[in-house]
């Protein structure tokens, strides 16, 4: 009999899993809140270590929440913060006491002597003296009483990169390669990342008396399961926590995905079997064999720990089969539905032949990136398609690029009329206002709207190839992405109201959207929830009962071969139209303003993506295809 926790057998670290980071947010600042008023009515201090990065502002939000509505005091708490960069200035708007302060700090009642932040701004020679200083003060307080963790993608906790010793204190070290990477966005350009910090070490980490470590998203998923499932290892810092008494990791859906009780769950028992989990396991059980699904034998599942689901079935075969029908109808050329033909057993309907489509892109090349293949199908096949660019990208652009077409308009205004006025000004404005700008700072409004129009343009030549008419490009320019930097204000009614707007104008058939789920902070996920507002408001919408939605994938990544409802084939010349179509974009070209750890060209990465989609297919025994775009069906 399979116990209560027999599917935990793997893991060596409590946890919990939220189905949105929100709500994990939410539990952390109720245990944080809940110490701190035990502490006040004991007339204690409550000492708590503090973290930076995307994975912590959820429950700084809920925090001050808390504060300005239930009037949650933070009078008697003490504040260590894990690091900060080496060297920074505290006041550069890059530190991570600028963060602390704009996040939490500025907004709550804590006395502004009890915070207490690494400083990046002492003479070298100072940092050793002041780090045992730094110890000596968290002892002082009797120690840390909750300690909050997020983890990089090195598995670093604070940050202790791979090789960092179980008893190390408080120190200068050197920042890993990922770990600038992954904060090249936040600098505009990785060299602008300082190349040491200041930490707390995993010594000092491990002495606290409760941990909480945080992690979202499916970027976190790979180095959240060597934390939980693996062995102890100085490679993953994070797995020295399996020696700390008091820790919990708190997940969302994405961040837990590679746990073995989720991804494979028939290996640790107890397995509950929907046609999800079948279709996964098959899929599993083909890669683990080598075999295509037609060749599986009641041997394999037996050996792979999948007997009670053949059991369920009268014959390995009947199994199979069933698996394999199911794969094979999500296959379609015909992604607006094939006109003439039996629909039953294909994604999408025959009727209406010529179906309104919006596709909605997140950033100007979305649209081609991923999805450039179904959408040049869909045009060819006499859909009606307009495309949606929700945001203008216009914080991916180089300041170069800026310069090379106020040039050009400079040019061109002159050759045209002598007297015209004030082209000059601008260009030297331009010029000005990027050479005054200092490293990793905002651009002024003209220079962003440049940026914008740059992207607009090949956005709209990128349609033109597709064939379709300038008026169906729309753009959106969502305002919720126009801070001129990376931290994106929140949704607000206006970007809502700006999407319904164009659906209700189009009332399409089918949607075409960036499905990256459980990304969240990104951009794409934001863009996601806008439309998921925006459906939410059309729902009695007649014409909304008759529409699809389909997610595609954004440029990171792409579906599991489980999630998939419907597989897009493409033949090597649509592949080489789908790239002649990305090229369009060429500001996004030959390396990009936030490239993060992957070096491929956006296009080099559609192509390998789509290219091992269609080898999985192959690989399971259906038709092999050049390459392959996926999309799964969301049902609202
Ligand atoms: C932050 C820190 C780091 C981050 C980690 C995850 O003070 O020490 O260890 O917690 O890099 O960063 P995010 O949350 O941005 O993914």
């Amino acid at each position: 009999m399979v116990g209560l926790h027999e599917e935990k057998r793997f893991e060596k670290i409590h946890n919990v899993v939220f189905s949105e980071s929100s709500i994990g947010s939410r539990s952390i600042a109720m245990e944080i809140a809940d110490l701190i008023r035990h502490k006040q009515s004991k007339g204690d201090v409550c000492v708590l270590g503090l973290a930076t990065g995307s994975s912590p502002k959820g429950v700084y939000n809920e925090l001050v929440k808390m504060h300005q509505e239930e009037g949650l005091s933070f009078h008697n708490v003490v504040t260590f913060n894990l690091d900060e960069y080496f060297p920074i200035a505290p006041n550069s708007s890059h530190s991570y006491w600028h963060f602390m302060h704009e996040y939490l700090f500025d907004h709550i009642d804590i006395d502004p002597q009890n915070i207490n932040i690494p400083k990046g701004d002492l003479q070298e020679s100072e940092v050793r003296k002041y780090c045992l200083e730094y110890e000596r003060k968290i002892e002082l307080y009797g120690g840390i009483d909750l300690q909050i963790l997020g983890i990089g993608r090195t598995g670093h906790i604070g940050f202790n990169e791979p090789g960092s010793h179980v008893n190390s204190i408080t120190r200068l070290v050197t920042l890993d390669q990922v770990t600038r990477e992954d904060a090249a966005g936040d600098f505009y350009g990785k060299e602008n990342v300082p190349r040491k910090a200041i930490t707390m070490g995993i010594g000092t980490i491990l002495k606290a008396k409760r941990i909480l470590l945080m992690a979202w998203g499916e970027s976190k998923a790979t180095v959240v399961g060597r934390m939980i499932e693996g062995d102890i290892s100085g490679e993953i810092p994070a797995t020295y926590l399996q020696q700390h008494h008091n820790t919990t990791v708190v997940l969302d859906t994405g961040s837990s995905a590679y746990l073995k009780r989720i991804y494979t769950p028939w290996l640790v028992g107890g397995c509950k079997w929907d046609d999800f989990t079948t279709k996964r396991a098959v899929v599993w059980l083909c890669q683990q064999t080598g075999k295509p699904i037609l060749k599986l034998t009641e041997r394999d599942y037996n050996d792979h720990g999948m007997n009670d689901l053949i059991t369920a079935y009268p014959s390995t075969y009947e199994l199979n089969i069933k698996m394999f029908n199911a794969l094979q109808h999500t296959i379609t050329g015909w992604p607006g539905g094939k006109p003439n033909a039996d629909d039953s057993q294909r994604p999408e309907r025959a009727l209406p032949a010529q179906k309104r489509v919006v596709l909605f892109s997140p950033h100007p090349d979305d649209d081609v990136i991923s999805m450039g293949g179904t959408f040049i199908r869909l045009h060819d096949q006499g859909h009606e398609v307009h495309v949606a660019y929700q945001t203008s990208g216009n914080i991916a652009v180089f300041d170069e690029e800026v310069i090379r077409f106020a040039d050009f308009y400079n040019e061109l205004k002159n050759s045209q009329d002598n007297k015209q006025s004030g082209q000059k000004e601008f260009y030297q404005k331009i010029k000005t206002d990027i050479l005054n700008k200092g490293t990793g700072e905002m651009d002024t409004d003209d220079v962003r709207r440049i940026k914008g129009l740059i992207r607009r343009g090949e956005a709209r030549a990128g349609c033109r190839f597709v064939g379709l008419p300038d008026e169906r490009a729309h753009f959106l320019d969502l305002p919720f992405y126009e801070t001129g930097r990376v931290k994106k204000l929140p949704i607000s009614d206006e970007d809502v109201k700006i999407t319904v707007d164009l659906l209700r104008a189009i009332q399409p058939h089918q949607i075409y959207a960036a499905g990256d789920l459980s990304d969240p902070h990104g951009t794409h996920r934001v863009c996601l929830d806008v439309i998921f507002k925006a459906l939410e408001v059309l729902k009695d919408d007649e014409w909304l009962k008759d529409c699809y939605v389909w997610l595609y994938r954004g440029a990171w990544q792409e579906w599991g071969i489980e999630d998939i409802d419907m597989a897009v084939p493409l033949s090597p010349d649509e592949l080489m139209k789908k790239r002649q179509a990305i090229f369009k974009h060429q500001s996004q070209k030959d390396g990009v303003v936030f490239q993060g750890t992957d070096g491929r060209e956006f296009w080099q990465r559609a192509e390998d993506r789509n290219r091992s989609t269609a080898k999985l297919y192959d690989q399971l025994g259906l038709a092999e295809y050049e390459a392959i775009e996926a999309f799964k069906r969301y049902h609202f």
